[in-house]
């Protein structure tokens, strides 16, 4: 049975080892900052787990009321299309207070279509 709960900090060497393995280097660097990100204030980092493996997790951001955004997903290879990206969703939207959630994705617009949603063009900025 598959297990979705927050975040502790065990978790955190799997999920960079995931992170590395998808090639994403955002949380490749060191376990303190990597878990400074996933629990900062109004974070909603949630765990996948089964038989203490961590199959994906999910991080959220939130003002707790109205607003939301998804700032990572990932679901470890071998154990896609098998609900586990959907279920890390809906249980963090569930946790995370927000009427609505916002992302920008290049990598899987067909999971987003999967649930309700609408679509606009996405940007994201970085310092000059
Ligand atoms: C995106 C990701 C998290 C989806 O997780 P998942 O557990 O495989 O997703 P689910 O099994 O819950 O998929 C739900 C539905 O989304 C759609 N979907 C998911 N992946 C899809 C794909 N690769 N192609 C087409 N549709 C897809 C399908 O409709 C699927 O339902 P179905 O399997 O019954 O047809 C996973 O593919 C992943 O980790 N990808 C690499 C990291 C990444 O791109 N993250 C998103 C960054 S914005």
């Amino acid at each position: 049975m598959i297990e979705y709960r927050a975040i502790t900090r065990p978790d955190v060497p799997a999920i960079m080892g995931m992170c590395r393995r998808e090639g994403w280097t955002s949380f490749a660097r060191d376990t303190e900052p990597t878990w400074a990100i996933l629990t900062a204030p109004g974070v909603t980092t949630l765990v996948a787990v089964e038989e203490g493996k961590v199959l994906g997790f999910v991080q959220m951001q939130s003002d707790g009321l109205l607003q939301a955004h998804l700032s990572n997903i990932l679901v470890v290879p071998e154990r896609r299309r098998q609900g586990i990206g959907s279920q890390l969703i809906r249980e963090a939207f569930a946790r995370c207070g927000a009427e609505r959630v916002d992302l920008v994705t290049e990598t899987a617009p067909e999971f987003y279509r999967s649930f309700v949603h609408q679509e606009w063009f996405g940007f994201r900025l970085h310092p000059q």
